[in-house]
């Protein structure tokens, strides 16, 4: 593993992904426990998508305070959650079918809602959940986020309306090169994190990871680049294939 900064962001490079998988279970086990020391409780929300799913499964065996940590989700496609594409499944699969976590820990995102009812309703189990910043917005733990070769994270796609919102912290959001609702979390609400983590691998990403952290020779801007903590840390976790423009 080696690291540097680029501005005040951190990267973390692994050299397969394995060794980034191991690396990045072991630090979310070490900052639940402690937060857990600090301040009684760890809350933290999940990325979908398929690169973490590996982290989630080694993170189960590892030594946690379960029935301290509250587990959310960034962004949620608009199916049920026993869809082959729910984040909710995936993690399901992964980590709390795995590990001894209270049910009531686990606040899904009620799709069955709609997108626009589940966004408000999980707005509101997030504000109960975890206590607001002076600023009034609730301070996430930990943020897990994965991004897209087109430069998307959570579900804030390129030409999207869920970019422009900086009232509500979780909005439904038409994506139309999906055709397809989702529910995602917006920058707000991520940016009011005690510390976004984002995890990516693969040589598919490295283009996009290159715009992200040293800026798109075409001057262009990306939805990841939007999510920079108010006072919170980032930092990237990626693969050395995922790093070749970064040098
Ligand atoms: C989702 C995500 C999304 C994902 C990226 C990367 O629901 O799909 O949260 O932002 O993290 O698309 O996905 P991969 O890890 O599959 O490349």
């Amino acid at each position: 593993m080696r690291s540097f900064t680029v501005g005040t962001t951190t990267v973390r490079v692994a050299g397969c992904g394995t060794d980034l998988n191991e690396a990045i279970a072991a630090a979310i086990a070490q900052r639940a426990k402690d937060a857990v020391a600090e301040h009684g409780t760890f809350s933290i929300a999940l990325s979908g998508g398929s690169t973490p799913r590996a982290v989630y499964e080694l993170l189960a065996a590892m030594d946690c305070p379960w029935d301290k940590i509250q587990f959310f989700f960034g962004d949620e496609r608009c199916v049920p959650s026993d869809h082959q594409e729910s984040n909710f499944l995936m993690a399901r699969e992964a980590l709390f079918s795995r590990a001894s976590i209270p049910e009531a820990n686990i606040h899904r995102v009620k799709t069955e809602l709609g997108a626009t009812t589940a966004a408000a309703e999980y707005e509101a189990a997030i504000r109960a959940a975890i206590p607001a910043t002076k600023g009034g917005t609730p301070r996430i733990d930990l943020v897990l986020l994965g991004m897209g070769p087109d430069g998307h994270t959570a579900s804030l796609f390129p030409e999207t309306e869920a970019l422009e919102e900086n009232r509500r912290l979780v909005v439904g959001n038409f994506v139309s090169k999906l055709s397809a609702d989702r529910i995602t979390f917006t920058y707000p609400l991520l940016n009011a994190a005690r510390a976004v983590w984002f995890l990516t691998a693969g040589k598919e990403k490295a283009a996009m990871v290159g715009n992200i952290l040293l800026g798109d020779p075409a001057g262009l801007r990306y939805p990841a680049q939007g999510v920079a903590p108010t006072a919170g840390e980032l930092v990237w976790w990626i693969d050395e294939d995922a790093a070749a423009r970064l040098g």
